[in-house]
């Protein structure tokens, strides 16, 4: 297996899917095509424009032990979608395509990828809901490095806005393990570690490309005036939070990706 830049064919000449340099136009967010203005030579590669220039370092990125770490491309695979990655990844902003590669530290990207709505039916001392999740994406949500998570928080409201009823008190892990979306990997013994150090894979509950996932609840009904349901994405798992020194704040906060709610009457 050929991985990162051994998986690809190198050229003497700079390969472009189009053939011609472009200006990124006023943008102050992108920067200038760093090419621009140089007597290049380039080269129309159609190839560039297909999910197969991203596969090489974003498939089987496996460990030592041959466990996948980041398996984007079979997921994208078993979606049978005919997007491209560059579709999503890198859209055509005025007139150039943006190379900043936006996944999961963008709030943006992160608030298109799931549809979230609930359901709920009031019995006589209790509400049942149902939770329905949506990932709209073409590979897993989340995909790529094994620590990225998103689980989902249930609150039962009062009309004043306490809360009388929550899913969770510290993190659904243990408390509701199917509202934590999850790739695990396991040494021999099945306990969770770091990339370098797992041999084989645990569990994987994160949503399938275009999966639509039901979660119930049944919860006390006495004061409930309302149920709010919210999905949170986060960069690391709590325990790589904990164990990475200097971490800088804003990559520790769980980011709101999509929530709804319902009045109960
Ligand atoms: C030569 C190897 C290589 C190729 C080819 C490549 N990537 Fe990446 N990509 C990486 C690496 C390494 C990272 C992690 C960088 C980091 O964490 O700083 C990354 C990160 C990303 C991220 C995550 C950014 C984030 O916020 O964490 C996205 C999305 C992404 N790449 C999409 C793509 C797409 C789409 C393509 C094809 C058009 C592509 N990549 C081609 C190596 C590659
Ligand atoms: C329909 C739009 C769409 C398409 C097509 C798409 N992605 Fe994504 N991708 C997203 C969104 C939204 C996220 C953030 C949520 C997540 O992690 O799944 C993401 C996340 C990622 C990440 C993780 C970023 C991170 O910060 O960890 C990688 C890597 C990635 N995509 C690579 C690819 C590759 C490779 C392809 C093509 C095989 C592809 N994507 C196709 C929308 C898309």
């Amino acid at each position: 297996m050929r991985l990162g830049l051994k998986a690809y064919e190198t050229a003497d000449v700079l390969q472009g899917p189009h053939g011609f340099l472009t200006e990124y136009g006023e943008n102050p967010n992108l920067e200038e095509n760093p090419h621009l203005g140089k007597e290049l030579p380039l080269e129309a590669n159609s190839s560039m424009k297909t999910s197969d220039a991203c596969m090489g370092c974003h498939d089987k990125r496996n460990n030592s032990h041959g466990v996948a770490l980041c398996d984007t491309g079979d997921e994208y695979v078993e979606s049978r979608s005919k997007d491209t990655c560059q579709s999503c990844h890198m859209p055509i902003v005025k007139a150039g395509a943006d190379h900043s590669m936006r996944g999961g530290h963008s709030i943006s990207m992160l608030k298109r990828a799931v549809r979230l709505d609930i359901t709920t039916q009031k019995q006589t001392d209790s509400i049942n809901v149902k939770v329905q999740i949506e990932n709209l994406l073409p590979h897993n949500m989340p995909t790529g490095a094994p620590f990225r998570n998103i689980y989902l928080k249930l609150t039962a409201l009062s009309a004043n806005g306490d809360v009388l009823w929550q899913n969770f008190k510290l993190h659904p892990a243990k408390e509701d393990a199917q509202a934590f979306f999850v790739y695990v990997i396991t040494n021999d013994a099945g306990v969770p570690k770091p990339p370098p150090l797992a041999t084989k894979v645990g569990k994987n509950t994160r949503l399938k490309p275009y999966e639509t996932r039901v979660l119930t609840y049944n919860l006390p009904a006495t004061g409930v005036d309302l149920v709010r349901a919210e999905l949170y994405y986060n960069l690391l798992t709590p325990g790589l939070i904990k164990m990475i020194k200097k971490l800088p704040e804003d990559l520790k906060i769980p980011k709101r990706i999509a929530w709804d709610e319902k009045k109960i009457h």
